[in-house]
């Protein structure tokens, strides 16, 4: 018996830890592409960190080499610390053309001890206009933190380790353009937006703090990779795909949801009539 069972455990232990390796080694040479910003963008620590700054001469972002068509997205972001007024670090999908898809996270900076904003936005087939806005319930600069997009044929979710901050449902019935015909790519930039980032442009960035960084670790992409015209995954009508393809939000991550909206949000664009004189976008009216 105890001989059996060590004899299991010499097995399956080198099994396991190959699996847990697997897991955790995401490389960004493997992934990524740094893609403008000359040097300013850096991939350090053996692929296993990558480092945007921003001067005052230029910003700096990075690319995916995938493009995805639905997927479980995770990165773990460190804003730029201190005074990070001005500077706005995005990381967001996207597809190309002028009737575009992308989902957004942005970054807006703000002065030491003041909080940043944590933008949201989607646009379908080139129109955007919906935004949401947070103030992060941490500090997003103190510790690296996992912003997930969970991208899937009834939904979109943003969420803020593991916590969901924002849904946007599939809306196509009530004629509601969803994105699921364009594959995205990831993209992240750090630049200067002073002229709207910080209280409206109020506060300037302060260049004597210059160069900004911004650190991104740990990617993980559950998803449908787009190469050649074809998806990676099995088509949706034989369901042997993986359980991110169908989630949904349980109750537990309703109610989460519900207290981050409650608590945390300070813009909806659903609630901002007087943007919309024609009438606000008919998705708002389903939630
Ligand atoms: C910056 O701090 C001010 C003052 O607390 C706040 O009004 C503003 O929403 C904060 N964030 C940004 C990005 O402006």
């Amino acid at each position: 018996m105890f001989s059996f069972s060590s004899f299991k455990f010499t097995l399956l232990l080198p099994l396991m830890v190959g699996c847990l390796m697997a897991a955790s080694a995401s490389n960004f040479n493997n992934d990524f592409d740094i893609t403008w910003g000359d040097g300013r963008g850096k991939i350090v620590n053996n692929g296993e960190v990558l480092t945007l700054s921003l001067d005052k001469s230029s910003g700096s972002g990075f690319q995916s080499k995938n493009e995805y068509l639905f997927g479980k997205i995770d990165m773990q972001l460190k804003l730029v610390p201190g005074n990070s007024a001005g500077t706005v670090t995005a990381y967001y999908l996207s597809s190309k053309g002028s009737t575009w898809d992308e989902i957004d996270f942005e970054f807006l900076g703000n002065l030491s001890g003041d909080p940043y904003i944590l933008h949201t936005n989607v646009f379908s087939q080139g129109k955007g206009n919906r935004e949401q806005q947070f103030y992060p319930w941490f500090d997003p600069t103190a510790d690296f933190h996992t912003y997930s997009i969970l991208w899937n044929p009834q939904s979109i979710i943003f969420s803020v380790d593991g916590t969901p901050i924002r849904e946007f449902k599939n809306m196509e019935s009530i004629g509601v353009p969803f994105p699921k015909n364009q594959p995205m790519r990831i993209y992240s930039s750090l630049w200067n937006a002073d002229d709207w980032a910080t209280r409206g442009g109020l506060v300037k960035t302060d260049w004597t703090q210059a160069p900004f960084t911004a650190s991104y670790r740990n990617f993980n992409a559950d998803a449908c990779v787009w190469s050649n015209g074809a998806s990676s995954c099995k088509s949706t009508a034989t369901s042997t795909n993986s359980a991110w393809f169908s989630q949904e939000m349980d109750s537990a991550k309703q109610r989460r949801l519900q207290w981050v909206q409650k608590n945390y949000m300070i813009y909806n664009y659903c609630n901002d009539a007087n943007r919309f004189p024609q009438g606000l976008p008919p998705e708002c009216s389903m939630s």
